[in-house]
């Protein structure tokens, strides 16, 4: 029984650092990186920001149970056909993207975002929509 207490104790530990973790990432964004970061930015970050209220946020924190980060741009395991996958298909009530929306070339600097290791990243995309979530988090 104690062992059981012990291990709960060190994974809620553990989950608390990789949540601090995931909050901390700041600094600039390798110049290579910055065209898929604002493709994230404009499409994606209003659903996958590092907010836990935030569609796709929740659905995968609930659909990996904390096992991977919910949030897509702190992710270290997403393969660009993956990516490319559910971009151009969508999936439960994420939207497909045309090509039209999000060109190739496009995905391609996505992808190489979303797959760069994370201290070239910088911070997490500015989320466009934040307004609108700070006004649903007062009730409004
Ligand atoms: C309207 C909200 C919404 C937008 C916009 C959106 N997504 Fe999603 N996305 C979701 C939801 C919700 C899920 C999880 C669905 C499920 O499996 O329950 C998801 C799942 C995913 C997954 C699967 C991850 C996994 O491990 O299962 C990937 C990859 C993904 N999104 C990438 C993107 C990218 C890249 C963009 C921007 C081009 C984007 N999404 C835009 C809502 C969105």
């Amino acid at each position: 029984m104690r062992s059981v207490v012990v291990a709960a104790a060190v994974a809620a530990l553990a989950f608390g650092v990789a949540q601090a973790q995931d909050g901390m990432r700041t600094g600039p964004t390798a110049p290579d990186l910055a065209e898929g970061k604002a493709v994230f930015a404009k499409w994606c970050a209003p659903c996958h920001a590092p907010n836990p209220g935030l569609a796709g946020t929740f659905a995968l924190q609930h659909k990996y149970d904390g096992k991977v980060p919910a949030a897509l741009e702190n992710r270290t395991d997403l393969q660009p056909a993956l990516v490319a996958y559910f971009v151009r298909n969508g999936v439960a009530w994420m939207p497909p993207f045309r090509p039209t929306e999000i060109s190739d070339a496009q995905l391609a600097a996505l992808n190489a975002y979303l797959t760069a290791p994370l201290d070239q990243r910088g911070a997490p995309a500015e989320l466009l929509a934040e307004e609108m979530v700070q006004l649903r988090s007062e009730g409004q």
